[in-house]
């Protein structure tokens, strides 16, 4: 196994680990005897799906390449990070957005328990995440300032100014931005990179005290994440359902023109690649080391998932 797939297992294992115990400590599985499933089973059924857990692992990778030492400290803050981002797959998936109906290689949230109640367990699902990072079992022994920024920054990426502004407009523009494509690179800053930026800005946030440190962070998964928005799009045309555990050719028959729609393949990966190497040199401002990055960012690229 290479080192940065040993890096993904390990970690991916801590983080799946944390939402297991998490929900054990809740005491939200309440069932009145008419319901067949709780809320908790709702949100379960996303969450502890096999998500590639990539939001997390940039969080606890930016950690790493500044030297913090105790990593373990930053799981809870990690995992937070999957809560939203369910959240997001939940909403994405429904019949009044994407409609569809196969998520990690299985049947969509609201397929199993219904619409409504796949729409309060997005609403749960966000709400936890805030839940966890105010939680001061988890913040004990963090300078109170740099929680709140890191509440801020999660936030804002969900929000008005981020995803939910992304999502606005990806729904809202079926159809109308054929060969425009700064506004669906808007479109997917806001709703993928948004979100992925402010996991590194967390991970930077929580280990170290220098700002610009911080701010190349966010460009950095700023650039990352529009390289992984273009390349999951590539992947709705190319990718195999089975692997992508995914409707493929979802994009265009919602009659979404995406970048990969729009130039093409080639072009995209050109894009991609321009978008990685901005990357790269804005993690070269940040003094971090960079190797499992660098490595992370080719993971990345070649994924087929
Ligand atoms: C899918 O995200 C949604 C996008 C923002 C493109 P991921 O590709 O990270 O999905 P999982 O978590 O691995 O299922
Ligand atoms: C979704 O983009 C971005 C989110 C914020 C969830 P897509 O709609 O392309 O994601 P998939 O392909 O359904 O995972
Ligand atoms: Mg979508
Ligand atoms: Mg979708
Ligand atoms: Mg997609």
């Amino acid at each position: 196994m290479k080192g940065i797939d040993r890096y993904i297992e390990t970690n991916k294992s801590l983080i799946n680990d944390f939402i297991k115990s998490y929900f054990n400590k809740t005491g939200y599985d309440k069932k009145f005897p008419h319901n067949k499933f709780s809320l908790t089973d709702a949100m379960l059924y996303t969450l502890t799906m096999s998500g590639k857990r990539i939001r997390p692992i940039m969080l606890l990778m930016t950690a790493d390449s500044l030297g913090f030492s105790e990593r373990k400290r930053l799981i809870p803050f990690a995992s937070s990070l999957e809560f939203i981002h369910s959240y997001s797959l939940i909403h994405d998936d429904l019949p009044s957005m994407d409609n569809d109906s196969l998520r990690r290689g299985k049947p969509t949230n609201h397929i199993i328990f219904g619409e409504a109640s796949a729409i309060l367990a997005g609403d749960a699902l966000l709400a936890e995440t805030f839940v966890i990072l105010s939680d001061g079992k988890y913040s004990k022994g963090f300078d109170p300032k740099k929680i709140i920024a890191v509440i801020r920054e999660l936030s804002c990426a969900a929000g008005a100014g981020g995803l939910v502004e992304g999502q606005f407009h990806d729904i809202n523009s079926f159809g109308k931005f054929s060969l425009d494509i700064e506004k669906i690179e808007y479109i997917n800053e806001k709703k993928t990179a948004s979100l992925i930026s402010a996991a590194c800005a967390a991970g930077a946030i929580l280990s170290s005290d220098d700002d610009d440190v911080i701010n190349n962070f966010k460009k950095f998964g700023a650039c990352v994440g529009l390289a992984f928005q273009l390349t999951d799009d590539v992947l709705d045309i190319t990718g195999n359902k089975e692997i992508i555990g995914k409707t493929v050719g979802i994009d265009k028959a919602n009659n979404k023109l995406t970048v990969a729609e729009n130039i093409g393949i080639e072009k995209t990966k050109e894009l991609i690649k321009k978008y990685n190497e901005k990357a790269i040199i804005y993690l070269g401002k940040t003094g971090a080391e960079t190797d499992m990055f660098i490595e992370f960012i080719d993971y990345l690229t070649k994924r087929i998932n």
